[in-house]
């Protein structure tokens, strides 16, 4: 639970929830010794640095469709500033160089992915792309088709 492994790239995550992200990551090694992670909305990469460090973590894949700018149920759009897959890379590559091949990145969203070409099982999602309950209600189900039995 040493949160000091979020500090190489910003997170838009509050400190609370990046401890329920490792709480997450602890169950599902603990449960599955291997596991696989998948993540809608990973912007700069900081919600990924945990699972890039973790020799456990056998693959990664990051969905973001990367728009210029978002709607959110709180009442505004959001814009994401310079938000690129290739700078995520190589925020990435500033944490752990020798692990970045195991992260494959889909620019898109999950409306227009199909889940059977995820490389799966997935034993551990998270959900942080479009913060509007249509397109979270959309990801969750996305989720839950590429999760295995026991995956959360
Ligand atoms: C809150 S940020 C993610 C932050 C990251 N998880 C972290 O903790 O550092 C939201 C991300 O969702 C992406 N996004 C917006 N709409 C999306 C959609 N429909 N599908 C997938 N990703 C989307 C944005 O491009 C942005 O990078």
């Amino acid at each position: 639970m040493d949160l000091s492994v979020f500090s190489t790239i910003e997170s838009q995550s509050s400190e609370e929830d990046k401890k329920s992200f490792l709480a997450c990551q602890a169950a599902v090694r603990e449960i599955k010794g291997e596991y696989a992670y998948l993540e809608i909305g990973s912007y700069l990469g900081g919600s990924i640095q945990p699972h890039l460090l973790d020799t456990k973590c056998r693959t990664i894949i990051s969905i973001d469709k990367r728009p210029k700018t978002q709607p959110d149920e709180r009442g505004f759009d959001w814009t994401y500033l310079e938000n690129s897959t290739d700078r995520m890379i190589d925020n990435l590559k500033r944490v752990a160089p020798e692990y970045v091949e195991k992260i494959k990145t889909i620019d898109g969203s999950t409306e227009e992915i199909d889940p059977s070409t995820i490389e799966g099982p997935i034993d551990l999602c998270l959900i942080d792309g479009e913060h509007t309950d249509a397109a979270m209600r959309r990801d969750f189900e996305f989720c839950l088709s590429v999760l295995n039995e026991r995956g959360g």
